[in-house]
């Protein structure tokens, strides 16, 4: 196809996780973004049901942060990340420091910064195996994942991710293993915020530590609220003893924030909304509001101290990326949290999600429907499947949506919604009532 202004040539861009071919068919192109919306190639403007891939919490074409980038760009554009630094990161990680997880008490103020939340998972692995060796635990060696867990597409993520097209591909870590997933539409269906049952789940990582021995395990990680599988919510009391198995057994808790992190959820992080402490958290997405890619982990001040020995001149940890702590990426994220903390949007969330889960739950009589969940500014509605065809039915929906002017994501059969955390209410009938039309058009 030759290049116009708006419709360039397809074929070298080799998509990432997407039907290449179907695509380039029929393409679905953005051209530009202010606030709640996009603007699509043929000049349509499209409400943004998704918050780009859950990233834009601020909202789109934030000024502030274009201009302190710009400013950045201009004065130091990069510094080399081993052996040097430069101001901004060290800034940035204060600030971060001063919101981590959990507050003041967590302790999870030690920010080791990375590219993205692959990097971020990747980074927290290897920071456990680091700690356990560190504190004389060397044959904690093994991760435990979860299945229907996502954890980024690095070799350490996908072995402890539990999607199996994400997995059979490729060779795998060797020592890992997997907790069942927490989704069960028999005894939860249509909760509002937690669901009730389940919390027994948690105990299979007893079973695992029964089976492999708890000292062979260094780490568990889980998204508190798993995100691109489908919006799995924890059961009530599942993340706490899920923390108590850990903290017995001496296996360091990861929580996985990619998503939930920066006020998804209602709370800064899914630590506070929940008050369940791990001992790492990954970040990223939110952390620059999408504007650049960045990505950054909390560490506890135990993780971080016990690997800060050794001679003086030794490298503590040989980890670390060109771009980790990247002065654009520090700009835009300095300039990300003063958005959030002048427009209060880290707990913004809380004040909306009763309107929110009213109108999302709206839709549980609607064609298709056999779940909806909800928390914060999230909702998963899950779609009974077409015969022989699974991921078709909500396929078409997002393309029925998009095409009348929403932007929602789908995996499997299930419809994600996590807006803009700048979301207004009428905003939110908006995409309801394009949604529950798809659903009533869609075979
Ligand atoms: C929970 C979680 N972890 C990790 C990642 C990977 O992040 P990235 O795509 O920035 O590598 C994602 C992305 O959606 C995620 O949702």
């Amino acid at each position: 196809m030759p290049a116009t202004a708006n419709a360039p040539g397809l074929d070298a861009y080799w998509m990432p996780f997407t039907a290449n071919r179907q695509f380039k068919a029929a393409p679905r192109l953005l051209t530009a973004a202010e606030g709640m919306h996009y603007t699509a190639s043929d000049g349509r403007t499209v409400l943004d049901g998704t918050a780009g891939l859950w990233c834009v919490n601020a909202g789109h074409g934030r000024r502030d942060i274009a201009t302190a980038v710009e400013r950045q760009l201009t004065t130091l554009d990069f510094a080399p990340s081993f052996q040097m630094g430069h101001p901004l990161a060290f800034d940035f990680a204060e600030r971060l420091a001063a919101v981590a997880p959990g507050g003041p008490e967590a302790g999870l103020d030690r920010v080791f910064f990375t590219g993205s939340g692959s990097e971020s998972v990747d980074t927290a692995l290897k920071i456990a195996l680091a700690y356990q060796r560190a504190i004389g635990q060397g044959t904690r060696t093994r991760l435990i994942g979860r299945e229907r867990g996502y954890h980024g597409v690095g070799f350490g993520g996908i072995s402890v991710g539990g999607l199996v097209n994400n997995r059979r591909m490729f060779p795998l870590l060797p020592a890992v293993d997997h907790l069942r997933h927490t989704h069960d539409l028999a005894r939860n269906a249509f909760s509002r915020g937690q669901p009730t049952h389940g919390a027994e789940l948690a105990d299979d990582l007893e079973r695992l530590v029964a089976l492999h021995g708890a000292e062979t395990i260094a780490a568990c990680i889980v998204e508190p609220v798993a995100g691109s599988t489908g919006v799995l919510i924890p059961p009530v009391g599942y993340l706490e003893r899920l923390r108590d198995i850990c903290t017995r057994h001496g296996i360091l808790l990861i929580f996985d924030e990619v998503i939930t992190g920066f006020g998804r959820l209602g709370a800064p992080f899914a630590t506070d909304r929940f008050g369940v402490v791990p001992d790492l958290v990954t970040t990223a997405k939110g952390l620059t509001n999408g504007a650049l890619p960045m990505g950054a982990v909390f560490a506890s001040r135990a993780v971080h101290d016990a690997l800060m020995h050794g001679p003086e001149g030794s490298i503590e940890l040989f980890h670390g990326y060109t771009y980790s702590g990247h002065p654009a990426a520090c700009a835009a994220g300095l300039a990300t949290l003063d958005i959030y903390a002048r427009e209060g949007l880290l707990t913004r969330a809380a004040a909306l999600s009763e309107t929110w889960a009213d109108a999302v739950h709206g839709l549980a009589n609607a064609p298709h429907v056999i779940d909806i969940r909800t928390l914060g500014l999230v909702a998963g509605i899950e779609l009974s499947p077409r015969d022989g065809a699974p991921g078709a039915r909500a396929y078409d929906v997002f393309v029925d949506c998009f095409e009348r002017g929403l932007l929602v994501r789908v995996t499997g059969d299930i419809v994600a919604l996590s807006p803009p955390l700048i979301v207004e209410t009428d905003q939110i009938d908006t995409m309801v009532s394009i949604l529950g039309e798809a659903l009533a058009r869609v075979a």
